[in-house]
């Protein structure tokens, strides 16, 4: 089996992010760059990260109109990133332009294309802070309701929490991919993320891919740490699709 864990360099110092990328690269599927690192390092990071032969998932969770978002897909594509994540609130024509996108970019390059990511509501959001922004549906309705439009407007995957895997996988197609952060093993200290699964409960829930942060680059041994964390993952036996 694939290696599902993708670690978050949620550390702003690129040079702090590589070393630790290259000494667990060879125990996990990926790592994860999100805006503190891209804003702090710049491409480049990606670039060194790639030039190691380290998986990246680009997490900037782009919103923008269709021709910018596609042309900044396009961009990461040639980056070599193998994952990007989209808001799906962005709608199904940016989602498509995307979609296409990356599609042609890679393409042009010979290379299989990134997975893209529809990410729905963001877990900071409580009903009452949605209905702020002027969605009146609850946030378990927006998600259901903007997971299926990213499917239908052809992104192989979905971000959301462990805990909402079961539900979204009953309604949407069998081969969106699952990507879950809130990941812990009962090892850590308490953090601010309070409804989590282990990585093997996570991958029995349906998940495709875990991202893990804290657990792994603030443990005394990140590299035994991923380890432990991916063996987990890879002893789940994994439910029935469709
Ligand atoms: O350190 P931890 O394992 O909590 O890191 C989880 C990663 O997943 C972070 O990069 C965080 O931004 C991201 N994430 C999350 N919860 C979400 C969406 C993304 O923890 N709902």
């Amino acid at each position: 089996m694939r290696n599902p864990v993708i670690v978050a360099l949620d550390i702003a110092d690129p040079v702090r992010a590589l070393a630790l990328a290259r000494a667990i690269g060879p125990h996990v599927g990926a790592v994860k760059v999100g805006k503190e690192l891209f804003v702090s390092a710049g491409p480049d990071i990606v670039r060194s990260l790639r030039a190691d032969g380290v998986g990246v998932f680009l997490d900037l969770k782009f919103h923008d109109i269709p021709n910018t978002v596609a042309k900044a897909v396009a961009a990461a594509t040639r980056l070599g990133v193998q994952m990007l994540t989209l808001h799906a609130s962005g709608g199904s024509a940016m989602m498509r332009a995307a979609v296409a996108s990356a599609a042609e970019a890679a393409a042009a390059l010979g290379q299989p294309a990134p997975l893209l990511l529809g990410v729905t509501v963001l877990t900071s959001h409580d009903d009452a802070s949605l209905a702020e922004t002027g969605v009146a549906a609850s946030v378990d309705a927006q998600v259901e309701h903007l997971a299926r439009l990213a499917a239908s407007a052809g992104m192989p995957g979905l971000v959301c929490s462990p805990l909402e895997l079961p539900r979204l996988r009953a309604c949407l197609p069998a081969e969106v991919q699952w990507v879950t952060p809130g990941i812990r093993t009962g090892n850590e200290k308490a953090d601010d993320q309070r409804r989590t699964l282990s990585p093997r409960e996570a991958m029995a829930a349906g998940a495709t891919w875990l991202v893990v942060g804290r657990p792994i680059y603030a443990a005394p041994d990140p590299v035994e740490a991923a380890r432990a964390i991916a063996a987990d993952a890879c002893a789940a036996v994994r439910p029935a699709m469709g």
